[in-house]
C-alpha cells in the first residue's frame, strides 16, 4: 500500500484523491492523518518541510508535494491520463494546476493567520497582499474557464473553489458566475469531488 500522510481539510490532499480516483488507484491508498503542528508526528521526518500531502512508497520512499505525488501517480497509471502529453494541453494544464495551488496557498495563509493570530497582531497589508493575490488568479480563470474537467489543472482549480467554499463562505462565487457554472459540471461528473468533500 502506499500512504498518504494527509488532512481531510487540504485542498492540496484533496486533488491527491481526486486524481487516484479518476486513475483508479483509490484503493492503493491508505490515508493516514498527519498533525503538521506537532512536532512528534513523524510527518517531519518524513517530508523536513512538515507539509501535507506526502506519499509513503512501499519501498519507503516519500514523494511531496501535492504536484510531485500527482505525477507519479499519473507515471503509475502509464502516464498521459491527467496530464496530457501533447505540450500545448500538458503544459495548460500544468499552468492552471500551478495557478489553482497559488490559491490554496494564498487562502491557507489567510485561513492560518486568521486562526493563529490575534486580531491585533494580524497585518492588513499581509492579509490583502494574500487575497489580492486570490482575486487576480479567480479573475484569470473567470475570463479563461476550462472546457476540461478531467485533466490535473481542472481538478486543482475544483479543489481551490471548495476549498474557498469551505473556509471563505463561498464568497468568490457572486464575482465568478462562469466558474461557478462550471464547478457544478465537475461536481456533477466527478463523484469523488463530493466523496471527498469535508464534512460531507
Ligand atoms: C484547513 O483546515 O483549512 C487546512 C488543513 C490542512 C491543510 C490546509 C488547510
Amino acid at each position: 500500500m502506499l500512504v498518504l500522510r494527509s488532512n481531510p481539510a487540504s485542498p492540496f490532499v484533496r486533488k491527491v484523491r481526486i486524481v487516484a480516483a479518476r486513475l483508479n488507484l483509490d484503493d492503493r491508498i491508505e490515508l493516514s492523518d498527519a498533525d503538521t503542528s506537532d512536532p512528534a508526528d513523524p510527518l517531519r521526518t518524513q517530508n523536513p518541510l512538515g507539509k501535507i500531502p506526502a506519499l509513503i512508497l512501499e519501498n519507503g520512499e516519500v514523494l511531496y508535494d501535492s504536484a510531485v505525488i500527482v505525477e507519479y501517480l499519473d507515471w503509475l497509471a502509464g502516464g498521459g491520463k491527467v496530464i496530457p502529453t501533447d505540450p500545448a494541453s500538458r503544459f495548460r494544464s500544468l499552468t492552471r494546476q500551478a495557478l489553482a495551488d497559488g490559491i490554496c496557498e494564498a487562502a491557507v495563509i489567510l485561513r492560518y493567520e486568521a486562526l493563529w493570530r490575534e486580531p491585533e497582531r494580524r497585518s492588513e497589508k499581509w492579509m490583502a497582499h494574500q487575497s489580492d493575490k486570490i482575486a487576480r488568479a479567480l479573475a484569470a480563470s473567470e475570463n479563461d474557464p476550462p472546457e476540461e474537467l478531467d485533466d490535473v489543472g481542472t481538478i486543482a482549480l475544483a479543489c481551490a473553489l471548495g476549498y474557498l467554499d469551505l473556509r471563505f463562505e463561498g464568497a468568490w462565487r457572486a464575482l465568478h458566475p462562469k466558474l461557478v457554472a462550471w464547478l457544478e459540471v465537475f461536481a456533477e461528473t466527478t463523484p469523488s469531488f463530493e466523496a471527498t468533500r469535508f464534512g460531507g
